[in-house]
């Protein structure tokens, strides 16, 4: 454990470039439980590092932590290892598949929010550390939106909603829309439709989506893209790899392959000014005080 986390280190030290990078925070979010958050915010994470990115992902379900056991691997250490030791924030990442890089949940996610003052300046401090090492950081949220989670999402760049074309799942994350909307009129949130049957389904149910949130709260809800329900997803998760390498030719793959172009088409939209810089690690435990 040591020895990664001086390598990772001296990574850091010896690349100047990695020091200059725009860190950009992505929630990745959902109404309905199951819908589909973590499988996506793990391969679409695997898809960015195959177009060069660095990325960091963060398992933010409390309790239930998942995104190890669909990686196969088995972390030592969580997120509060990092308070009751004097571990730094390279001692906490984890390796998984293609060596991406992740911080596991573990339990008790909440005590995050009520450190004493040491506490939080340490972990200011050791997040901080991730400003410019990172080009996206995925927070994968656990189901169900609680105060803290909500604090978190409003606390970084954007929003990736998760739903599946259910009635139920469109509901909830309809209300999800109006929550995070009625805090922070300005936060990007972007649909990510899962388990489409087709391509048709998939624009309706965004469309759908969009549609309500402009009539009724005035907002603009874009739509990254659509993943297909592929039984290849399910196979992988018995099999504990991430689809996008166990299956990477199957439907769910090549859907998360376009999301990315799409995500990444986006992105270099806003490194040339269109849309509003990204306040990284630096402005997050800031704007999380704010929230609450
Ligand atoms: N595109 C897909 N096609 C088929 N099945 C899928 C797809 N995406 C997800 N699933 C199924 O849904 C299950 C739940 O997915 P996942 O654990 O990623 O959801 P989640 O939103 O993270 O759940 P939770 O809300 O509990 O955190 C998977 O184990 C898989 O069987
Ligand atoms: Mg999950």
């Amino acid at each position: 454990m040591h020895d990664q986390a001086e390598k990772l280190r001296a990574r850091f030290q010896q690349n100047p470039l990695l020091g200059g990078k725009r860190t950009r925070l992505v929630a990745v979010t959902s109404g309905k439980g199951g819908v589909g958050k973590s499988n996506f915010s793990l391969n679409f994470a695997l898809g960015l590092m195959e177009k060069g990115q660095k990325v960091v992902i963060f398992d933010m379900d409390i309790g239930l932590a998942n995104m190890d056991v669909l990686m196969g691997v088995s972390p030592k250490r969580h997120l509060l290892n990092l308070l009751e030791t004097n571990n730094s924030i390279w001692d906490i990442i984890e390796k998984g598949p293609n060596d991406l890089e992740f911080i596991a949940g573990g339990s008790g996610f909440t005590q995050i929010l009520d450190l004493d003052d040491a506490q939080l300046f340490h972990l200011y401090d050791e997040l901080q550390a991730l400003q410019g090492y990172a080009d996206t950081i995925i927070f994968d949220t656990g189901a169900g939106i609680s105060k803290e989670s909500l604090t978190f999402i409003l606390s970084c760049d954007e929003v990736l909603l998760v739903t599946t074309p259910e009635p139920t799942a469109i509901t909830d994350a309809y209300a999800v829309i109006k929550m995070i909307h009625s805090r922070n009129p300005h936060m990007p949130i972007q649909l990510v439709i899962n388990r489409v049957s087709s391509p048709k389904e998939g624009k309706q149910t965004a469309d759908k989506l969009s549609m309500v949130a402009k009539r009724f709260l005035g907002l603009e809800v874009s739509t990254l893209g659509f993943v297909s329900d592929d039984t290849n997803v399910s196979n992988a998760v018995k099999r504990q790899r991430p689809f996008l390498l166990a299956y990477p030719q199957t439907r769910a793959s090549i859907g998360i392959r376009s999301l990315v172009d799409a995500y990444i088409g986006k992105h270099s939209a806003f490194d040339h000014g269109s849309t509003p810089e990204p306040t990284g690690m630096r402005g997050l435990l800031a704007k999380m005080k704010k929230w609450l």
